[in-house]
């Protein structure tokens, strides 16, 4: 039995979840497997509401659980920043959910805008380090509002952090087993504290325990440039939090945009929550026109993560077949309505 709790969230978010469940739905009873899910009203309206953005007790609720499936989190009344970091990433940290996983994965018939590269060159996965770097809240204020302000955003880099997440993408690599190539992302020629931790935990573990995966190494922003460029370079790609969150909204976009990409906070021995990383998209709510396919796909890797395969592939399989079948699919508006996507989805699983 796997326990999930359900944050629909803001704006689109309950609608994509909705389509997310019934993939869910449809693959538990393919495998037999039997789930149950619990409800969380996590978001700007409670917010609103009630002036609380997360309960302290959330974090230790959630541990009872298998996984999180979370829609979108962002409303337009509240002041951006109040919902993403009391909710997104204070569940990322108080849940030590230490990797970021996001394939970026171009699909058949997906459009992209990289002209002449297909669903053979685009397909990598960024494993970014989630709960460290800048993200961690080092730094502050002197002086604020005085002309001699100075503002302090520092980047925190620990030993144990970085080579967990180096380890995690080392095993990734192994297990996908593509290129067994792994990509250590970073700016080892400007950041010459940070990255030259990461570049010698790299070296050494890589080394060490997994001399089987080839080690290769890119500045972040020479990896921008080939990612349109040469795509088909990556097989996995690892970096820390700050230019993790930069590439993957790259690698969105050439796997065929928001409406696509899907994304895991995980932490491998705890409880992971899983997410379409498009956002609330607030003025699309109610009017069922927004792709599910980033929300199903969420579901997939939820699945993957929660030891069930099979069901994993079946879905992907699901998902590819109709894409195959419609057009019009690749931006997050689409020429179908939400709903009817999300059917296709689930009649693809059970015909599967
Ligand atoms: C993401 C998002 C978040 C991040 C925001 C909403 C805090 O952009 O998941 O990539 O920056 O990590
Ligand atoms: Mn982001």
């Amino acid at each position: 039995m796997h326990k999930i709790a359900v944050i629909p969230g803001d704006g689109t978010g309950p609608e994509v979840v909705v389509e997310g469940l019934k993939a869910l739905d449809a693959v538990a009873a393919k495998q037999g497997f039997k789930y149950e899910t619990v409800e969380f009203d996590f978001g700007g309206d409670r917010y609103l509401r009630t002036g609380e953005v997360l309960p302290d007790s959330a974090a230790d609720d959630f541990r009872q659980f298998d996984a999180i499936y979370l829609g979108a989190i962002g409303h337009p009344d509240v002041k951006p920043g109040i919902l993403e970091k009391g909710i997104l990433l204070r569940l990322r940290f108080e849940l030590d959910q230490y990797i970021n996983l996001r394939p970026v994965k171009l699909y058949p018939n997906v459009p992209t805008p990289i002209k002449d590269k297909g669903p053979e060159d685009i397909d990598f996965v960024v494993v970014r380090e989630n709960t460290e770097g800048l993200y961690a809240g080092s730094g502050g204020f002197l002086k604020k509002g005085t002309p001699d302000e100075i503002a302090v955003q520092e980047s925190i880099n620990t030993r144990k952090g970085v080579e967990r997440c180096l380890r995690y993408a080392f095993e990734y690599t192994q297990r996908r087993n593509k290129d067994n190539t792994l990509t250590l992302c970073g700016k080892t020629n400007v950041l010459t504290y940070a990255f030259d931790l990461w570049e010698r935990v790299f070296e050494e573990i890589g080394a060490a325990d997994y001399p089987a995966i080839k080690r290769d190494y890119a500045h972040v922003d020479a990896i921008c440039m080939w990612m349109v460029k040469n795509p088909e370079w990556f097989d996995v790609v690892v970096t820390d939090n700050m230019f993790g969150d930069i590439i993957t909204d790259l690698g969105a976009m050439i796997q065929g945009g928001m409406g696509i990409a899907a994304g895991g906070n995980i932490n491998p021995e705890g409880v992971s929550m899983f997410e379409p990383i498009g956002g609330s998209a607030p003025k699309y709510t109610g009017q069922n026109i927004i792709n599910p396919m980033a929300a199903i796909g969420a579901c997939q890797l939820m699945l993957d993560t929660l030891g069930e395969y099979e069901g994993a592939n079946i879905l992907e399989g699901a998902i590819v077949s109709t894409l195959t079948k419609l057009d019009d699919m690749g931006a997050g508006r689409m020429g179908y309505s939400t709903a009817e996507v999300g059917d296709l989805v689930a009649q693809a699983v059970a015909d599967a």
